[in-house]
């Protein structure tokens, strides 16, 4: 999947105009479109443009984006423009006119990365300084009112899937503050096992055509069936031997570290 560098472009078609939705996938994790994360995104975003969305993909590691400053003088403007001058300058421009938002992070800590929160908190230039009560809570409303869909994609390296609960919360959460409607989830827990099964050319092809197939119906149906996001987060190896497998490459990785440092093979269990 292509991504983006980011530079001055035409503000994209409202999706109104062509009948297709636009979606804006981005990206957090420093590996890109190379790591684990983008195992999932990558065939999920396939599968919306086979159903004609038109996908950008951003990735945050090749866009400058500073963090909010506070002053909130971007919720004052109509313009909503910040005090920043860097990449956010263009995102938002396109942020305002997704149809869905696709946020993909893996899973730092119980939640997005850095850079990814950096982002969220740099949305809030769509929304106004004055609040008001909906549905029992303070919310800044939409300057732009519009329909908006916010998907999170994540993969984590611990075995469980219930390690995606916090970050879950959050992006549910977030989607209430931007006024949008969380659409679904797509979590691959112990991701790390994936990539290289793929790789060795085991059995597990049905999680990125399950994500692939998730796209499309999100684009058809504006949904995604239970049993496709359970496919993408199902159990790759039993616990056990994911933990004996993981720490055998962490020892290798442990040595290997030694033996570059010009230390030699010196360390016991693991520790430096
Ligand atoms: C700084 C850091 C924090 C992490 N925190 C967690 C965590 O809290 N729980 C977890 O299961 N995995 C954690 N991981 C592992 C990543 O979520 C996992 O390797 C992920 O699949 C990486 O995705 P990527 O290849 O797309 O970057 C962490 C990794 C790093 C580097």
């Amino acid at each position: 999947m292509d991504t983006k560098t980011i530079k001055k472009t035409n503000e994209p078609k409202p999706s109104e105009k062509t009948g297709c939705p636009n979606v804006l996938a981005i990206n957090a994790s420093p590996h890109r479109n190379t790591g684990n994360t983008a195992e999932i995104l990558n065939p999920f975003l396939e599968g919306m443009r086979a159903e004609g969305a038109n996908v950008e993909l951003f990735c945050t590691e090749d866009l400058a984006i500073n963090s909010c400053k506070g002053d909130l003088f971007c919720m004052i403007r109509p313009d909503g423009r910040c005090i920043h001058r860097d990449d956010m300058d263009e995102l938002i421009l396109k942020i305002r006119n997704a149809d869905i938002l696709v946020l993909a992070s893996p899973l730092y800590v119980d939640d997005v990365t850095g850079p990814m929160k950096t982002l969220m908190d740099r949305m809030v230039p769509l929304l106004q300084i004055f609040i008001e009560t909906r549905d029992g809570h303070t919310r800044h409303p939409l300057k732009e009112p519009r329909k908006r869909r916010v998907i999170l994609v994540s993969s984590c390296g611990f075995w469980e899937p219930d390690n995606f609960d916090v970050l879950v919360a959050h992006m549910q959460a977030f989607a209430k503050n931007i006024t949008a409607e969380f659409s679904g989830v797509l979590l691959r827990p112990h991701a790390a096992s994936l990539k290289g099964m793929i790789a060795m050319g085991a059995p597990v092809q049905d999680i990125p055509d399950a994500a692939r197939e998730a796209g499309r119906q999100m684009i058809r149906e504006n949904r995604i069936s239970p049993a496709l996001l359970e496919t993408i987060s199902r159990p790759l190896v039993p616990r056990d031997v994911y933990q004996q497998t993981s720490n055998q490459h962490f020892m290798e990785m442990t040595l290997k570290l030694h033996q570059d440092a010009g230390k030699g093979p010196g360390c016991q269990n693991g520790v430096l």
